[in-house]
């Protein structure tokens, strides 16, 4: 009882931040997002009866603690659904350096949900699919979906999942990453999502997000990138508003961020098709049409600060390689 399945991770355009039920992660608000292709989770999961413990090993590491039990309750889910007891081995890698600035738990948590309910010959739609991942780690659901995809925030289990609004191919768009720190979050999503509500900021932002998802679920179906542009800085500067104002304040941003979204909002005055956008960490996504991506790329290694720069295109949903059963 095995398979290996692959996720893309995936980079928000409106933001989650903060939840509305902490153990089942449903959301403030709903949410809308890009997958980037070429960046992605391969995991292979092996239920075996000869293992007492699930073991996980992420990039040749052995995973303890806190990560592994998050890893097995995770199976638990799956195991409850197919009356299974069995305890399972775990091999993941990520195509992608661990603090890249690119975040591993939703193509992580997206490719063993998809490994895990297949391995177990679970039949899951896509939905089913989602909301199983969104357990793991709220982005993962986003992860399951092809192309550019919304979570419905949903008011229980089954009604906070992700759909696509548009298949990779409708829109190429291309996610450079300025690299500014690949340190280790000090306060991780989990952990900042539970500090959301500390924030005078964050009703106001939750009022208004499904206004600004409408209108961005728009301008990705029209194509329109002045707009999307607009809406995704707008959010994503109200996140890290309600980050910086929530008690303990959490202050993502050094230097060399805030001179990449000078830089970016600069250059698209000048007409090139770039914005930015920053998830829980220094690092910032400059999302490009395919025009601006040589002079953007080249204006952002010239800032002080800024280490390198990824690149990623509009990415497909999550996938199955391999099953034996
Ligand atoms: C800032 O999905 O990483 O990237 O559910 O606790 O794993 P957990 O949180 P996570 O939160 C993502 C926060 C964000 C914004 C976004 O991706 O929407």
């Amino acid at each position: 009882m095995q398979a290996t399945a692959c996720a893309h991770s995936n980079i928000a355009l409106i933001k989650y931040w903060g939840n509305r039920d902490h153990a089942l992660r449903l959301p403030a608000n709903p949410s809308l997002s890009m997958n980037l292709g070429g960046l992605f989770t391969r995991t292979t999961v092996r239920f075996r009866d000869d293992l007492t413990a699930d073991q996980a090993v992420v990039d040749d590491q052995l995973l303890h603690g806190a990560a592994l039990a998050r890893v097995s309750a995770h199976l638990d889910y799956a195991r409850r659904l197919a009356g299974c007891t069995l305890r399972a081995e775990v091999i993941s890698h990520n195509n992608f350096p661990a603090g890249a600035g690119i975040a591993s738990s939703a193509s992580a948590f997206a490719a063993l949900s998809l490994a895990a309910a297949t391995a177990l010959g679970l039949q899951l739609s896509e939905r089913e699919l989602s909301t199983y991942a969104r357990l793991g780690s709220g982005s993962a659901a986003r992860s399951v979906p092809n192309g550019f995809v919304v979570w419905h925030a949903g008011s229980d289990h089954a009604s906070s999942y992700a759909e696509s609004i548009a298949p990779a191919d409708h829109w190429l768009l291309v996610d450079l990453v300025a690299i500014i720190s690949a340190a280790h979050k000090a306060v991780g999503s989990t952990e900042g999502h539970r500090l959301a509500e500390s924030s005078p900021f964050q009703a106001a932002r939750v009022a208004t997000a499904p206004a600004r998802l409408a209108e961005c679920v728009q301008a990705v179906l029209s194509r329109d990138f002045e707009r999307l542009a607009r809406l995704v800085e707008l959010d994503s500067d109200m996140m890290h508003a309600v980050m910086q104002t929530s008690t303990p304040p959490l202050l993502y941003w050094l230097p060399p961020t805030l001179a990449v979204m000078q830089r970016v909002r600069a250059l698209r005055a000048e007409g090139v098709g770039v914005c930015y956008t920053i998830d829980a960490g220094a690092n910032v996504h400059c999302l490009c049409l395919p025009s601006a991506v040589a002079r953007v790329r080249a204006e952002l290694l010239a800032i002080e600060g800024v280490g390198a720069v990824r690149e990623a295109s509009t990415g497909g949903g999550a996938w199955l390689e391999s099953v034996q059963r």
